[in-house]
């Protein structure tokens, strides 16, 4: 995972629960914690400091990710304002994440592994988003939905219809923009 993702989690980390929070669940972690905007580094290591930090607030993994790609959405905002400017809503942001947003992150971080995903209407209206990737953070890309909502000041009903955590062989997001 590129060093990037390490450096929201850490200002996400930091604003919500001060200054020393970062360190102390580098130390639980028993990481060093030196993650440059451009490395790569093991995937494993995220995945161990969202553990301690969802055993030191007493939550499931699946919420501590969620609330993380929720929080992320600003920081990313802020780094790079260009991807947001040229939206008006949540949905056309979201549905330009395979042909403009992850491609522009893989121009600024040689190696990024992005997820694509594969949207279709459902009979309901909604919008489906599935997503298949190895890394399995479905949760974490349901909080980038929901943090785009918040972005846009739209609010995005996200319905997790499908799983992998729960056996079934793709994640599927049902969105909802008109909630
Ligand atoms: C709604 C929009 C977005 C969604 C749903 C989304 C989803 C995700 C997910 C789930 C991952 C984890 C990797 C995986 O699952 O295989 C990921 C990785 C990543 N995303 Fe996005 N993302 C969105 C927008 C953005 C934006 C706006 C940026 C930056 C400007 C960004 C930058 C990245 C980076 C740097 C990675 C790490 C790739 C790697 O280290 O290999 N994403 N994204």
């Amino acid at each position: 995972m590129k060093g990037v993702i390490f450096n929201v989690l850490e200002d996400a980390v930091v604003a919500e629960h001060g200054p020393d929070s970062w360190a102390d669940l580098l130390d639980a972690a028993g990481l060093d914690g030196i993650y440059s905007s451009l490395g790569s580094y093991p995937d494993a290591e995220l995945l161990a400091i969202v553990d301690r930090a969802a055993a030191t607030l007493d939550q499931p993994v699946p919420q501590v990710l969620r609330w993380f790609g929720r929080k992320a959405i600003p920081l990313l905002a802020e780094r790079y304002p260009r991807l947001f400017e040229q939206h008006r809503s949540a949905r056309s942001f979201v549905t330009s994440v395979n042909d403009i947003i992850h491609p522009e992150v893989r121009k600024l971080y040689a190696g990024a592994a992005c997820p694509h995903f594969h949207f279709h209407e459902l009979d309901d209206g909604r919008l489906a988003m599935a997503y298949r990737s190895q890394r399995q953070l479905c949760h974490l890309a349901q909080g980038f939905v929901e943090g785009s909502g918040d972005h846009f000041a739209e609010t995005v009903a996200v319905e997790h219809i499908s799983c992998v955590h729960h056996g079934e062989p793709v994640c599927r997001l049902a969105l909802d923009w008109a909630a």
